[in-house]
């Protein structure tokens, strides 16, 4: 066997060089650079028999049509459920829920499953199934974190769906590298797949995030499975929220939300209702805009406090669920476009009950939001609002105007300010045009003529 020498990859990008250094040469990550050992034929991929050319016409497609995951939100991210073969790869931070989205996948699955436990005991795996109501009969559990037990008890058990919690901990003692370590984890990763290929078995695998959001030892595994999803959510609310990033057999623009309870994850087939439900009417700082996530709109609050600040230091701003930068740039153009000056006042902005909104669409929203808390006058309590805000003071027509206007008449709302070269509206809804931020204060009371 040849020599094992150290060498250092980076976790981001996996390029190894012989040398530590504080940055990574070909992808510049600071800090990302582990030491491990490599022989040269550490990063062997399991070998594949020759593929046969065929016909197009000849190829059966019917293999990869989606089976339903019988999780209606689940779903509607995947575009109608599980590829046979295909492999995904579920991302979200600790505590999120990904263990328990999983349990219930498989509990609800028709045919045997198997869950293979790397992080926790069988006996952890068993009371969490009881809360969950998944113990079945043909839900299968490995307490295990070899790579080759695991592939063993797949082909004993012959599970029709398996789900490896966590990729990260996972290991295959064939390779000379430690456990999480890049080489490990996209070693295993690599060896699932080509099973899953194989044996046409669709195999879900939990990967953490980092901090800053990234899957660990990440752009590796993004290119080596077919789906990427991001389980979100704030560990402080109940509400979860699911994406797909990398999507081979459909869109990723779909969303799914999930509402943790005491008894699993329940999905919540009407978000607008659940986001607006604590929403207190006729208080100042608040707007309300129908967003679009994928097909499905949304109804979101977005709401804003402003306070002057203590003279000599620079006003705080604070975006959630918002974006920073565009929060700065609209407060220069309501500074520059429509005379409201909060240039010395602390702005603390957000999106209510942990979404994300970071379509421009959500820009006059945000406007409105600002300037109600700084005048401290409400907005009418029936109005949505949407439109993007140009750095003219000028507003812009976003996608899917009806689809966003029927999704505020369902929840009662009457009046919508909207972009003037937005598309006709729907029943319901009075339409009030603008063409400028100005006109848009004006029509909501806080601007005089
Ligand atoms: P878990 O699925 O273990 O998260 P992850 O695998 O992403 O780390 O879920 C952890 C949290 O979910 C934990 O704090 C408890 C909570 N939870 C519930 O609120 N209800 C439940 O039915 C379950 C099983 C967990
Ligand atoms: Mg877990």
């Amino acid at each position: 066997m040849a020599k094992a020498r150290v060498v250092y990859r980076c976790t981001e990008c996996s390029t190894a060089t012989p040398k530590w250094a504080g940055r990574c040469g070909a992808c510049e990550a600071w800090n990302s650079l582990a030491e491990e050992l490599s022989t040269p034929n550490a990063m062997a991929l399991p070998s594949f028999a020759p593929a046969v050319a065929v016909r197009v016409g000849e190829v059966d497609a019917a293999s990869t049509r989606p089976q339903t995951t019988a999780i209606a939100e689940l779903d509607r991210v995947l575009g109608g459920g599980l590829v046979p073969g295909s492999v995904t790869l579920l991302g979200g931070e600790p505590g999120i829920g990904k263990s328990t989205l999983l349990l219930q996948l498989l509990a609800m699955w028709p045919q045997r499953t198997l869950y293979v436990s790397a992080e926790e005991s069988a006996q952890q795996v068993r009371l969490r199934a009881e809360r969950l109501s998944a113990v079945q009969p043909e839900l299968w559990l490995l307490p295990e974190t070899s790579l080759p037990h695991i592939l063993t008890a797949i082909e004993q058990v012959k599970p029709q769906l398996v789900v490896i919690d966590s990729v990260q901990a996972i290991a295959d003692p064939a390779l000379p590298s430690a456990p999480g370590s890049v080489v490990q984890v996209r070693g295993c990763a690599h060896r699932l797949v080509s099973e899953a290929k194989r044996l046409g078995l669709p195999v879900v695998m939990v990967g953490h995030v980092t901090k800053d959001g990234g899957l660990a030892g990440p752009r590796l595994l993004e290119h080596v499975v077919d789906t990427v999803l991001s389980f979100e959510g704030d560990r402080h609310h109940s509400l979860r929220l699911l994406r797909a990033t990398k999507h081979r057999f459909g869109s990723t623009s779909e969303l799914g939300v999930f509402e943790m309870t005491g008894t699993g994850l329940a999905g919540v087939p009407d978000a607008s209702r659940l986001f607006l439900t604590d929403r207190r009417t006729g208080a100042a700082g608040s707007a309300i805009t129908p967003t679009l996530e994928g097909q499905r709109p949304l109804l979101v609050e977005v709401q804003a406090l402003t306070n002057k600040a203590s003279s000599g230091l620079p006003p705080r701003r604070s975006a959630q669920g918002l974006d920073g930068g565009r929060l700065a740039l609209l407060l220069a153009v309501l500074e520059r476009r429509a005379a409201v000056a909060l240039g010395t006042h602390e702005v603390f902005a957000s999106a209510v009950g942990g979404v994300r909104l970071t379509e421009p669409g959500a820009d006059l929203a945000l406007c409105l939001a600002m300037v109600s808390a700084f005048f401290d006058r409400p907005l009418p309590a029936d109005v949505v609002v949407f439109g993007e805000v140009g750095l003219a003071g000028e507003l812009r027509q976003v996608a899917h105007a009806p689809r966003r206007l029927a999704e505020a008449a369902r929840m009662g709302f009457t009046r919508a300010i909207v972009p003037a070269n937005s598309a006709n509206g729907v029943d319901g809804i009075a339409l009030t045009r603008v063409c400028t931020l100005n006109e848009a204060l004006l029509a909501v009371g806080l601007a005089k003529a």
